[in-house]
């Protein structure tokens, strides 16, 4: 059966955590599509351009891996992308009570579809975009914990900021 995924979230900036769940994922899942979500109420660094490009270069040699972003309810998105599986990433016990508000009231919206949880690999699960964003602004290294390409980007636009 062709299983279609979509892994969506924020992505600012693509993690090595987030890389962890787009590989295992693009094993399990006949289809993954990575979706940057672009009605989210966060103080961002990057535009959704920036990071449906940095997803779309960063994952290159998946041939069933596709980027792309999403306005509104992630499970409108998911309907009209014929998904059914939801894909998201858990580090720790402190993101489960987020997450299983999120599956159920999507579960709630839209029945057929599911969401399935990857454990992010032990090596990457202290990693979130929002401690990358921090390091780096008070001069702290991020080398083992984004890219370089990220990690260009990132300290790009900290010097720019500046
Ligand atoms: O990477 P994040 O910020 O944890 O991702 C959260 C995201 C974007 C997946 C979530 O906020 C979302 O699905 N937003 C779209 C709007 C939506 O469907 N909200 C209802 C979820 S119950």
């Amino acid at each position: 059966m062709r299983t279609i995924a979509v892994y969506p979230g924020s992505f600012d900036p693509p993690t090595f955590g987030h890389l962890d769940i787009i590989d295992r994922s693009s094993r399990v899942f006949s289809r993954v599509i990575v979706s940057v979500a672009l009605n989210i109420r966060k103080n961002v660094m990057f535009t959704p351009a920036e990071r449906v490009a940095l997803l779309g270069k960063l994952t290159r040699s998946y041939s069933n891996v596709e980027i792309d972003s999403f306005r509104g309810l992630l499970v409108n998105y998911a309907r009209d992308k014929g998904a059914h599986v939801v894909v998201r990433g858990l580090r720790a016990i402190s993101d489960f009570e987020y997450e299983f508000q999120m599956a159920h009231m999507n579960k709630k919206l839209a029945a057929e579809v599911d969401t399935v949880f990857m454990m992010t690999g032990e090596r990457y699960s202290y990693i979130s975009s929002n401690i990358v964003k921090e390091i780096a602004a008070f001069g702290g290294k991020i080398d083992d914990l984004v890219p370089a390409l990220v990690r260009d980007q990132v300290l790009r636009k900290i010097r720019k900021g500046k």
